[in-house]
């Protein structure tokens, strides 16, 4: 692959350096073996998360600059919805602090209304894949979240240009056994984050919206990625190479009835998110989502998000469409994937925003039970100040009754921030993974000694086996 030469130049910069592996070893143990308890200043390149840690650019600043910071009708607010009709064509529009703020409006908004409607009385979600907090607000409010993707995505050494994909033959058999009346909304998850940063097709999309109104089911678009899954469709998808970014976005939003979005993902921002409704279809739910939003997140003009903050998102929301980016950023992703790979290390299909290491089959001696994913980010922060995140049987935690939900892979994340790291940050991470191939079979597997509820993953500590 080639690595693409950045589309920008950096004009501000933030000073990084590695700790020594005395300093390291001390960190990761005093964190309980958890990276998410680790300082910043004690990592040196960190692949947590891509979500607000990314570069801003200088015109989604200078638009901040225009924050009208009103309690109430602030025009930061207005211009903020003109963006959103203008992209997504979508009528109505909440701002939120972040993406879990929509959901925690939305997911008890709509449990209530089929309540009502269609005397529901066993909740059920049904998704591609809930994110980790998108489960975790559907099981705070009592109801069951189940992931319908295709069987090709948990084949990490296969190919396919669709991983993220929605096997519609589950999704209907789903809907049958849990009873259309129960499932209060199908959740269509763009890029498939879990899965690998897996997009989702145009077919899949449209297949699902089918399927949602013969059961007369609401779909959310799960939005945090939408211009990466745009890219895919349009360098994957047949028919959509001479469409632009702006026209498959608006294409794919026909397939959704409202929309959630983790602002600080695609769009560019450090804090934000949206809670948006297509059209009066749903005016009700918008009402009911306004005002559960006053009591949650904010009046519902600025939903705990800064003048500052909205303007930067209606600006970033365009500046995250850019082609030139999108190739850019994928084809970085790209280039690390097919780096580790040729070096030894097995990897999920390259996808959207970050490089997923199948440490299952990385670490075939440590049982899923004992988080071989995480594990393995305890040694390669150790062995490099590289901090990654598991996607496997940590994240996917317990369901209500208590149960281990059995992960069908165990992925480490090595995520990617935006703009933000370059080529030889890339090339160093592949040097630190040839030194893990080196030692990985010494490496332990873990056992819980603190676990918290829900969410675990963001708290739990550890010991070895
Ligand atoms: N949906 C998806 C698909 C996400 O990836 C995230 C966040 C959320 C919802 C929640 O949004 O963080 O703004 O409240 N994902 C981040 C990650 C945290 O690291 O993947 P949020």
């Amino acid at each position: 692959v080639k690595h693409l030469p950045e589309p920008f130049r950096i004009r501000v910069v933030e000073p990084i350096a590695l700790k020594t592996l005395e300093e390291r070893q001390h960190a990761i143990k005093a964190s309980g073996l958890n990276p998410f308890a680790l300082k910043s200043e004690d990592v040196f390149i960190d692949l947590l998360t891509d979500s607000g840690t990314g570069a801003i650019t200088n015109t989604m600043q200078a638009a901040g600059m225009l924050g009208d910071e009103a309690y109430a009708g602030s025009k930061s607010y207005y211009k903020l919805s003109k963006a959103v009709k203008d992209i997504f064509d979508f009528e109505h529009t909440i701002p939120t602090h972040q993406g879990r703020g929509a959901e925690q409006i939305i997911i008890p908004t709509l449990i209530e209304k089929r309540r009502r409607e269609r005397g529901l009385s066993n909740p059920v979600s049904i998704s591609n894949w809930h994110f980790d907090t998108t489960q975790g607000h559907t099981q705070i409010n009592g109801a069951k979240a189940v992931n319908v993707v295709v069987e090709e995505c948990m084949d990490t050494a296969a190919y396919h240009p669709f991983k993220g994909n929605f096997d519609i033959a589950k999704l209907e058999a789903a809907i049958q056994t849990y009873g259309p009346e129960n499932v209060y909304t199908i959740i269509s998850t763009i890029t498939n984050n879990s899965a690998g940063g897996q997009p989702v097709s145009m077919a899949n999309l449209k297949a699902v919206y089918e399927v949602a109104q013969r059961y007369d089911i609401p779909v959310i678009m799960d939005s945090a990625r939408f211009c990466e899954n745009a890219y895919f469709i349009q360098q994957r998808e047949p028919g959509y190479q001479d469409k632009t970014i702006a026209e498959i976005i608006k294409e794919m939003y026909q397939y959704a009835d409202m929309l959630a979005m983790s602002a600080k993902k695609d769009a560019l921002v450090r804090i934000g998110g949206l809670l948006c409704v297509k059209d009066d279809n749903y005016l009700d739910v918008f009402t009911e989502c306004r005002s559960r939003c006053v009591a949650m997140e904010g009046f519902p003009t600025y939903g705990g998000m800064s003048g500052q903050a909205i303007e930067e998102l209606a600006q970033g929301l365009y500046e995250g469409q850019n082609k030139d980016y999108l190739a850019y950023r994928t084809s970085q992703v790209a280039y690390l994937t097919e780096q580790l790979e040729a070096a030894g290390v097995p990897c999920q299909t390259a996808g959207g925003h970050a490089v997923f290491v199948d440490a299952g089959r990385m670490l075939p001696h440590i049982p899923g039970e004992q988080f071989p994913a995480h594990a393995l980010a305890c040694k390669l922060y150790e062995l490099g100040g590289i901090r990654a995140v598991e996607i496997g049987s940590l994240l996917l935690g317990r369901d209500n009754e208590g149960n281990q939900i059995p992960a069908p892979m165990e992925l480490l994340r090595l995520t990617i921030p935006r703009m933000s790291y370059t080529q030889s940050h890339c090339d160093y991470i592949v040097d630190v993974f040839k030194d893990l191939l080196d030692v990985k079979d010494e490496i332990k597997g873990l056992r819980l000694t603190y676990e918290p509820p829900v969410l675990r993953h963001f708290t739990a500590t550890f010991e070895e086996v």
